[in-house]
C-alpha cells in the first residue's frame, strides 16, 4: 500500500483506540442503559478511565517492543565491525550471524581474527566472515591508504555494506589524573577512539549512500554523558564520536542512512579488567557468557 508511516501510525491508533469502544460502547447503551441518559454518562465516564488505566501501559508497551524496530538485513548483506575479536565488538559479530547477515570484522590481532572468522563460519551456516587485520593506532598514511584500498576492494568484492558498526575503542586502565596519564596512552586513545571512528565512517558512508539505504553504529559510553573524573580523555573520546554519530544522523537521512549512537555503562570486557558479572555489569553476549561460565564449572569440577 503507498501509505507512509504517519499515515500507517494513524491508521493502528485508530485500530486500537478509537475502534474498539466505538463498537462495544453502543451495544452496552442498547442493552443496559435506554432512557438512563445520566447513568449512561456515569458509565461512559467509568469506561474511559478503566480504558486509560488498562489500555494505556499496555498501548506503551507495544509501542516500545515494535517501534523503531527495523530488519537489520533491509540494509544489505554485509555488516562491518570494527574491533569485533573481543567484548562488545564480538556479541554484534555473533547478534548479525543469527540475524542472517554476513560480516566483516576489522581488528589488530589476525589470530584473533582469524578464530572470529572460523567460529562465526561453523555456526551460521552459509553466512561469511571476511577479516581485515588493521591496527587503528598507527599514523603512518602508507599504511593507512593501504588499508583503505584492501577495505574498498573488499567491499567491492562482496557488493556493498549495510551497517558500520564503530566499536573499536580503548581506554586507561586504570583511572588516573589527566596529567599522570602515559602520553603513548593519550595517543592511542585519540588516534584508535576519534580516529578509527571517524576514518571507517568517511569510508563506509559513500558505499551506503550509493546504494541509498545503510546503517552506521557508534558504540560510544555512558561516561560521555555526565562528567567522568579519571577517566576524562577516554569519556571525552566517547563523546565525540557520540557527537560525531548524532549529527550525521540528520546529515545523512536523506540518503537512506540510519545513524545510531549508543551509550552503554560496564560490560565485563577486556577493557576494564573486570571479569565477573553482576546485575549492573553483565557480559555483552548473556547466553554465551551463561554457557560459557557453566562450561568452565564442570570443567573446574572434573579437574
Ligand atoms: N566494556 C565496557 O564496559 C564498555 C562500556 C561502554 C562502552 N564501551 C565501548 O565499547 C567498545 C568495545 O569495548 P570492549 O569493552 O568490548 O573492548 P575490548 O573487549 O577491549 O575489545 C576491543 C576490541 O578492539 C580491538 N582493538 C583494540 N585496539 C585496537 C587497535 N589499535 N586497532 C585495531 N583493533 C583494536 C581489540 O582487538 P585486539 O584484541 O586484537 O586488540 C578488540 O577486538 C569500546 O569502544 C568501548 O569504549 C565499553
Ligand atoms: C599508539 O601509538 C603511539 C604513537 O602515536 C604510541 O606512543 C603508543 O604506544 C601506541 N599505543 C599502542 C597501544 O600501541
Amino acid at each position: 500500500m503507498g501509505l507512509d508511516v504517519k499515515e500507517k501510525n494513524l491508521l493502528k491508533f485508530l485500530g486500537k483506540h478509537i475502534l474498539p469502544p466505538c463498537v462495544i460502547l453502543p451495544y452496552v447503551q442498547k442493552t443496559y442503559f435506554v432512557g438512563k441518559p445520566l447513568e449512561l454518562v456515569g458509565f461512559l465516564y467509568v469506561c474511559y478511565l478503566l480504558y486509560k488505566i488498562v489500555f494505556y501501559p499496555l498501548y506503551f508497551k507495544l509501542k516500545i517492543a515494535t517501534w523503531g524496530r527495523v530488519n537489520i538485513r533491509s540494509y544489505g548483506k554485509y555488516a562491518v565491525v570494527t574491533g569485533g575479536t573481543s567484548g562488545i565488538g564480538e556479541a554484534f559479530v555473533h547478534t548479525f550471524g543469527r540475524k542472517g547477515l554476513n560480516v566483516i570484522v576489522v581488528s589488530r590481532s589476525q589470530d584473533k581474527l582469524d578464530r572470529v572468522k572460523k567460529e562465526f563460519e561453523e555456526k551460521y551456516d552459509g553466512l561469511k566472515c571476511e577479516v581485515l587485520a588493521y591496527d587503528f593506532n598507527q599514523t603512518d598514511k602508507k599504511v593507512l591508504s593501504a588499508f583503505q584500498e584492501d577495505f574498498k576492494k573488499l567491499v567491492e568484492k562482496v557488493g556493498g555494506i549495510g551497517v558500520l558498526v564503530n566499536n573499536v575503542g580503548m581506554s586507561n586502565d586504570d583511572p588516573q589524573y589527566l596529567h599522570l596519564i602515559d602520553q603513548g596512552l593519550i595517543d592511542s586513545m585519540l588516534n584508535v577512539n576519534n580516529g578509527g571512528t571517524m576514518m571507517m565512517s568517511r569510508l563506509c558512508l559513500p558505499f551506503m549512500m550509493k546504494q541509498r539505504k545503510g546503517a552506521v553504529i557508534c558504540v560510544s559510553s555512558a561516561s560521555c554523558t555526565h562528567p567522568t573524573p579519571l577517566l576524562s580523555c577516554y569519556s571525552a573520546t566517547k563523546g565525540f564520536g557520540n557527537q560525531l554519530t548524532r549529527s550525521m544522523f540528520y546529515e545523512y537521512k536523506e540518503f537512506g542512512i540510519d545513524c545510531l549512537s549508543i551509550t552503554p555503562y560496564y560490560f565485563v570486557s577486556n577493557m576494564f579488567k573486570r571479569r565477573r558479572e553482576t546485575r549492573m555489569a553483565p557480559f555483552p553476549e548473556r547466553n554465551k557468557a551463561r554457557a560459557e561460565a557453566k562450561a568452565a564449572m564442570k570443567a573446574g569440577k572434573k579437574e
